[in-house]
């Protein structure tokens, strides 16, 4: 059985809901989902109900993960267009980053005044980094801002052939910037529309199969420095509505996404699974834990289907598809987490990585 070893597999990427959203989704819910796609730790986005916007919002979704946690976590404090920027010197050091989200998706956070923008890069401390959610033209409008203030920006979901060309001459000209891609934009593409229907809706996009291509290629040339799962779940029964909302579920269908793309021949095979742990851990500067790793089969073939799936919204957009890589262990501080069925650790087991619980 051919196992491989994967050292410290972290999502920056990930929107656990709970607090007003528990019929979305738990804290305890999909930390235990992310154990079971393999990962150590898991970073939290700003956009819940009520969005993590002051200090004492931030402390309290702090306090309910802790407790709920069964994975290492770290949450963002999100950037609002009410200025929250009096807020940051209090909270820089124990979040994982700023979110700032540029154009609109689910929540309530969107910043689309240029002059708003401005003010959060230039009262952002760089020793964190700024995460944005930029699409297509907006992601010039952020470059300009990174240009300026040299604020370490790392753009989510980047989804087109446009924004990596964009990215590609930012990070030539030696800009601090790096690029976050999802399996959902590497492995589907608008054709698959029709046969998805609300499940292949999400922010950006699903785009053209030259988009999808320019991704690929992008990866082989090390533009893409991570694979974030952009985990976002909802309801069946929200995205079976007259009003489906945007976002699908990643955590426990990534990995094996991309092992599979290895065996394929799409990309090596430990630039898959650098792109899931070395690097995120290098861009967020996370030290590795000792006895923190996956153990994977990569001989492993199975189905993605929704009566394995371990995240509370109980579907995928990849349901059906076919996968080679089976997580069978997974090792956070010393601990058996995960033995390939059942995860063994309790809520509260997962740690906080950025020292806001003391
Ligand atoms: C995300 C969500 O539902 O929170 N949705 C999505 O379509 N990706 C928000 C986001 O990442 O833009
Ligand atoms: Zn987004
Ligand atoms: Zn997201």
């Amino acid at each position: 059985m051919p196992l491989i070893k994967i050292h410290g597999m972290i999502d920056p990427h990930t929107h656990l809901r709970d607090l007003d959203w528990t019929h979305k989704a738990t804290f305890a819910s999909e930390t235990k989902a992310a154990i079971a796609g393999g990962y150590w730790a898991v970073f939290d986005m700003p956009n819940t109900a009520p969005s993590t916007v002051d200090e004492a919002l931030l402390l309290d979704k702090a306090q309910r993960i802790n407790r709920s946690a069964h994975c290492d976590w770290g949450l963002y404090f999100g950037a609002s267009q009410a200025d929250n920027t009096a807020e940051y010197e209090a909270i820089a050091r124990r979040v994982c980053g700023l979110k700032i989200y540029n154009n609109s998706t689910t929540g309530d956070l969107l910043i689309d005044s240029s002059a708003m923008r401005e003010r959060h890069y230039r009262a952002w401390t760089p020793s964190k980094l700024i995460a944005v959610h930029a699409e297509e033209e907006t992601v010039s409008n952020i470059l300009e801002l990174v240009r300026k203030y040299r604020q370490p920006t790392h753009f989510l979901h980047i989804s087109s052939e446009y924004e990596i060309k964009l990215l590609t001459r930012a990070k030539a000209d030696g800009l601090p910037v790096t690029v976050g891609v999802c399996p959902h934009h590497l492995f589907l593409c608008e054709d698959d529309l029709p046969a998805l229907g609300a499940y292949g809706l999400m922010k950006p996009e699903l785009k053209r199969k030259s988009d999808q291509r320019a991704l690929w290629r992008a990866i082989r040339l090390g533009v893409v420095d991570i694979i974030e799962s952009d985990h976002a779940p909802h309801t069946i029964a929200e995205k079976e509505s007259d009003t489906p909302p945007y976002g699908v579920p990643g955590l426990e269908t990534t990995l094996p996404l991309m092992l599979q793309a290895a065996q394929e021949g799409r990309l090596p095979l430990q630039r898959a699974c650098d792109m899931l742990s070395l690097n995120v851990q290098r861009i967020w500067r996370i030290t590795p834990l000792p006895k923190t790793y996956t153990l994977v089969d990569t001989d492993a073939s199975y189905l993605i289907e929704r009566e394995n799936l371990v995240s509370k919204c109980g579907w995928s957009p990849f349901e059906g598809k076919r996968v080679k890589g089976k997580v069978r262990e997974v090792w956070i501080r010393g601990h058996k987490v995960y033995d390939g069925e059942t995860v063994l650790c309790p809520p509260g087991f997962g740690r906080d990585l950025f020292g806001l619980v003391a």
